[in-house]
Parts: C-alpha cells; sequence; structure tokens
C-alpha cells in the first residue's frame, strides 16, 4: 500500500532520499549517479527512483515547487517510509553581491513569507534549520574539494513572481544569500518527525544583478552539487 501521492511499497525508499524539484532532475540524477537503479513511485509524474551509490542504497525524488508540495513529499516519506535523511538538491536566486552563479549555497537556516512553520508551531517564530549532521560533511566534502560554498540563511517564498521589488534588497541587508522555495518548509517537517534535513542549492539566477545561468549551465552546476552530496554523505557512513 502506498500513500495519496505515492505509490511505492513500504521498503522501496531508501533511508536517504535527494529531492530535486524537478522530477526529471530526479530521473536525470538516478540515471547519472546511482547503480541499479528501480523506479519506485510516478503518482503525476513525480518520479522516485531508489539505487545505489557505492553499494549503499539511496533513492532521489522529484518534490514539485513550493513548500506546499514538498512537503506532502517529505511528510510522506517520512511517515510511511521510514526516511531518515532528506537532502534537497535544488537551484536558487543569489541575494548576495559576493556569490556568482554556479556557487554552491548550505542553507544552514531557511527564512520564509510562508506560514506553514507559523502554523506548526502554534503561532510562534519556527527556526528553521538544517541538520548538522548533515551540514558538517557536506561542508567538509567542499572544502576538501574547493569547491565554492557559501553557508548561511537562505530566503524560501511561496511567490515566485512576488510583489516587492524591493525584496532582493531587503533580504540582502539581513545577510540572507539566496531565494528559493523549499527549505523553511523541509527544515518544519523534518522538525516535526525528528528526522534529519539539509537543503544544498545550486546558485542559477542572481537578482541583484539580473543573470541567469543557461540550461547546460544548471545542469552542471546540479550534477557538481549532487556529487558532493553523495561523496559527504554516503561516505560519511
Ligand atoms: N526565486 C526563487 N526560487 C528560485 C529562483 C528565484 O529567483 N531561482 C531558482 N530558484
Amino acid at each position: 500500500m502506498g500513500t495519496p501521492h505515492i505509490e511505492a511499497r513500504q521498503g522501496d525508499f531508501a533511508e536517504l532520499v535527494l529531492l530535486p524539484g524537478d522530477p526529471l532532475r530526479a530521473k536525470h540524477i538516478a540515471s547519472t549517479f546511482l547503480d541499479a537503479v528501480q523506479p519506485v513511485t510516478a503518482v503525476r509524474n513525480m518520479l522516485g527512483y531508489t539505487g545505489s551509490w557505492r553499494g549503499t542504497p539511496v533513492s532521489v525524488m522529484g518534490t514539485g515547487m513550493g513548500i506546499p508540495s514538498a512537503s506532502i513529499y517529505a511528510t510522506e516519506l517520512v511517515r510511511h517510509y521510514g526516511v531518515r535523511r532528506l537532502v534537497r538538491v535544488g537551484t536558487c536566486g543569489a541575494v548576495h553581491d559576493d556569490i556568482a552563479l554556479g556557487d554552491l549555497i548550505l542553507a544552514m537556516g531557511a527564512c520564509t513569507d510562508s506560514g506553514v512553520n507559523r502554523q506548526r508551531f502554534n503561532g510562534m517564530d519556527f527556526a528553521a534549520i538544517a541538520s548538522f549532521d548533515l551540514l558538517q560533511p557536506v561542508a567538509a566534502q567542499a572544502r576538501r574539494t574547493s569547491t565554492p560554498l557559501r553557508i548561511g540563511n537562505v530566503f524560501s517564498t511561496d511567490l515566485f513572481y512576488g510583489p516587492d521589488p524591493a525584496l532582493p534588497r531587503r533580504l540582502s541587508a539581513m545577510s540572507i544569500l539566496g531565494i528559493d522555495m523549499e527549505a523553511a518548509g523541509l527544515y518544519g517537517v523534518a522538525a516535526e518527525h525528528g528526522v534529519q534535513a539539509l537543503t544544498v542549492l545550486t546558485v542559477t539566477d542572481h537578482l541583484l544583478r539580473d543573470e541567469h545561468a543557461s540550461a547546460s549551465a544548471r545542469t552542471t552546476g546540479v550534477d557538481a552539487m549532487t556529487r558532493l552530496v553523495l561523496d559527504a554523505l554516503v561516505a560519511a557512513d
């Protein structure tokens, strides 16, 4: 028996799941990096796969865009499939002068304009943070491989097309590094269930400079980030 949004059988997912937003990116990651890949779910074309990386089982599944969609998949993966480590591998728009297209951002914390974590937390402000046990080895692997990496706060917005053109500058003034649409929700789901989560982002847009990566540069960035995450987290087991 599956869940309303995932048709896999129990045991079909590894305890570590990589979560790109785009289901076709999940397919690409599975076929590029994992051995013995099996498709495990495709409800609404939200593709999920399980395979292995250097002999260790790893799954990868799309989340769709935005906190509501990502929260559905993350919650069902944890509650029904026993997933314990959720690692978003996504893209973001940088809001910091010092960051270039193609750099990596590790979301140590995630602010948001979404109400989901307040709903979870009785209207109080919840500090949505990454799991240190995931963040530390990814940061160490980036250092070992001289990968440009920034570690800090991101902002998960509900509105890709928001009403406030001054938002990127406002975020920058609070030392926020970039904008995505899922990290704060993923961290809320993980906290609610006592599991680990991390968001790693490749910079595909620069919102202060109106720069945008090409499709091939996006793929290169996501691939480099995925390899870094697998090397860091699977080797650390
Ligand atoms: N905004 C929100 N999410 C994003 C962006 C952006 O500019 N670029 C990539 N993901």
